[in-house]
């Protein structure tokens, strides 16, 4: 193995100058150096093919009691290795990942006080770069309080930035994009400028932060393997980037107990936005699968009693009273109530006619009369069904027809609740045929002033994705932090909704046109996303005339976006009346695969565009997404990713020569040609639209 790392300056007469090492990454694309400055501080800068990325990034941490490990360090050792192999994820956008990066390791040591030490780890791939703070075990250090980490990226420009307000609860917006010393001001500024939601803190913005330079260089920055640590935000001085971590009730940001490491600070870096969209940097920073058995782990589309309750036409609640503070069980029921034995019924035939294996049913359980806003701690006990849910008649039923119901736990964002009842819920689903449960913590958290993001609820996730795992579950989590990985090492953890998805379109101003062009370099560099597309009844009006709302896409681009936003669990959240009236379109649906033997980026640009193509696992067949903003364009794809030799049949679904997703949504064409690995296809896509292709 060869150590690329070099040690090239040393301490001479009493620290006088400062030492530096140097990392080059294995096809040398990036280069890193770390410097120690005279008075024993930590920082670094990275460079891609000999551009700046990061002129100076401060390092460190300091702790309560246990003083700085940001200042009058001294060099204790450097460490440097290799690695460069694969492995095979359980699912994935690819059956095998490269894992190919040069790691540096450093060891300092307090000047001062208890001296006590902490490890300084870099692994650089080509392309990004991925560091984490280590504190070794140590006969000086045990518990801990961390009052502030102190890691910067000081970047070389004022950049253009697509992000979203640093608010600790909640990661629902979508995205403005403005040059760095925009945001600056922004996010000091009025939070109503930035959202129509209130932002509760308002620090600087959440990662995955994406952006790029006047000079066409994409940097993106987020964390990897968020584990027993607070999330990281950024806040903005003026190009430079500061690590904001969420604090926890009482102001302190975490507790540590050594020996610890924090998360992995990641900076993904390339010339082509392409190859951000392929970085597996996060994946392969985080642990491998702890599950020792997953094969009960199923990638899997899913249908669900829920679009109807977002768009008004039924109710969670028994009585359809929704927020009204009354005994909703002993209420007569309204007519309305959406998870009746009868009407879940109609979901499971749906789904087994058309080889959907799941059927999520929400509101089947007491409870929603008075579920939101309350800050109440005990709302739900996830167990106990409305009269009118036959628990074990559609468990029956279910089976009888080869489909699984989805269960629904949602907390009402009272975590120590959940906590208590989680087991009694999961024997509950074992009992009743249940393997998958979509969680939800919507509003406030209970223990009280405590965050989403804070190092506690980090913890709770957790412990809920290991319990399921014990329980062989798998899990889809709504409103939790935001994905760092760690599906790798937990594949039960299916998806995460953890952004501003589909439902916005039913019931607020939306998700502008742009917003799927720009998730796929955000929120999902950190893993899979339940954004819940397929929704072809585009306008709200179709259910009440008075309302405005719409989906703001076109039909076809609902359908490419099982392609481009990637999940293992895909919702075709649509009504069935709905589909029944686009039956050649729903095809798509049904045909369109969840897990991928090989993924390739065709063409992509942040908040404008972006094409992708993907082989189904373990089958011949290849799925294309293309997705456009608000402008229309033509897709140009090259099928140069086909094996050379064979001859396909493209079924493409495009939007109709007319279409627009604010003046005609649902105009659509569907084709068929024959294609090889020679053709490039160009495909029109309308202001707010998309094309899928079936290529078999
Ligand atoms: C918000 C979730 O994102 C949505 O999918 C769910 O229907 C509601 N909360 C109710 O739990
Ligand atoms: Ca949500």
């Amino acid at each position: 193995m060869k150590f690329l790392a070099t040690l090239i300056g040393i301490v001479l007469a009493g620290n006088l100058l400062a030492q530096n090492w140097q990392l080059q990454s294995p096809q040398k694309n990036l280069a890193l150096e770390v410097r120690l400055s005279p008075d024993g501080r930590p920082s670094y800068q990275l460079q891609f093919k000999g551009k700046p990325v990061i002129t100076s990034g401060a390092l460190g941490l300091q702790t309560q009691d246990d003083g700085g490990f940001d200042q009058n360090l001294a060099f204790v050792s450097a460490d440097n290795s290799s690695v460069n192999n694969s492995w095979e994820p359980v699912w994935g956008e690819e059956k095998s990942i490269r894992n190919q990066y040069n790691e540096l390791a450093l060891r300092f040591m307090q000047k001062d006080g208890k001296k006590l030490q902490i490890l300084l780890r870099f692994r650089l791939f080509d392309h990004g770069l991925g560091f984490r703070y280590e504190f070794p075990g140590q006969p000086n250090l045990q518990y801990f309080i961390l009052k502030d980490e102190m890691t910067s990226f000081g970047l070389a420009g004022d950049h253009t930035a697509w992000w979203i307000p640093g608010d600790y609860d909640t990661n629902e917006y979508f995205y403005s994009v403005n040059r760095l010393s925009e945001v600056d001001a922004i996010a000091k500024g009025n939070a109503t400028e930035i959202s129509t939601r209130k932002v509760w803190s308002r620090k600087g913005v959440q990662t995955p932060l994406m952006m790029k330079t006047a000079e066409g260089l994409y940097i993106n920055i987020h964390e990897a393997a968020l584990v027993d640590y607070p999330a990281m935000q950024l806040e903005i001085d003026g190009t430079s980037l500061r690590s904001h971590l969420v604090p926890d009730a009482v102001g302190n940001k975490a507790y540590l107990k050594a020996p610890f490491h924090t998360p992995w600070r990641v900076v993904n870096v390339s010339d082509k936005a392409t190859e951000i969209l392929a970085s597996r940097v996060i994946l392969n920073l985080n642990e491998p699968n702890k599950i020792a058995n997953p094969s009960f782990i199923r990638p899997q589309k899913m249908v669900g009693v829920w679009w109807e309750m977002h768009v008004g036409k039924s109710t969670w609640d028994y009585a359809g009273t929704q927020n009204a503070s009354t005994t909703g069980v002993e209420a007569k029921p309204s007519g309305k109530h959406g998870a009746t034995t009868a009407n879940v019924k109609r979901y499971i035939d749906f789904a087994a006619q058309h080889g959907i294996e799941g059927v999520l049913v929400e509101g089947w359980n007491v409870g929603w009369e008075d579920w939101f806003g309350k800050w109440k701690e005990e709302v739900f006990d996830f167990v106990t069904p409305y009269p009118d849910f036959d628990v074990k008649e559609l468990q029956r039923y279910a089976a009888s027809k080869h489909v699984k119901i989805i269960m629904h736990h949602e907390t009402s964002g009272s975590a120590i609740n959940y906590e208590r009842q989680m087991d009694t819920a999961f024997r509950f689903m074992k009992n009743h045929g249940y393997d998958a449960v979509k969680t939800g913590y919507v509003g406030r958290i209970v223990p009280r002033g405590e965050w989403h993001d804070g190092q506690w609820m980090i913890n709770h996730y957790n412990r809920q994705i290991q319990k399921a795992a014990s329980y062989n579950i798998m899990v889809d989590a709504h409103e939790p932090v935001r994905p760092t990985g760690l599906h790798r090492t937990w594949p039960n953890w299916l998806a995460s909704e953890a952004a501003r998805g589909n439902e916005f379109n039913a019931w607020s101003v939306g998700n502008p046109p742009a917003h799927e062009t720009i998730l796929p370099f955000t929120r999902l560099m950190g893993g899979p996303m339940d954004y819940t597309p397929g929704i072809f009844e585009i306008k709200m009006s179709s259910y009440d005339p008075n309302k405005k709302e719409q989906v703001h896409t076109t039909l076809a681009k609902q359908l490419a976006l099982y392609v481009t936003m990637y999940s293992p669990l895909q919702m075709a959240a649509d009504l069935p009346e709905n589909y029944e009236k686009h039956m050649d379109a729903f095809e798509f649906i049904k045909q369109v695969a969840v897990d991928w033997d090989s993924t390739a980026y065709l063409e992509a640009e942040p908040g404008a565009y972006l094409s992708i193509a993907r082989k189904a696992k373990g089958k011949g067949d290849w799925f294309i997404g293309a997705i456009t903003n608000e402008n229309g364009r033509t897709a140009k794809l090259t099928l140069d990713f086909l094996p050379a030799g064979k001859t396909y049949e493209a079924v493409i679904y495009q939007d109709g020569k007319d279409a627009h997703w604010e003046k005609n949504p649902k105009s659509y064409t569907i084709s068929r040609q024959k294609v090889t690995s020679k053709s490039t296809l160009s495909v029109a896509l309308a202001p707010g639209g998309g094309a899928a292709i079936h290529i078999r």
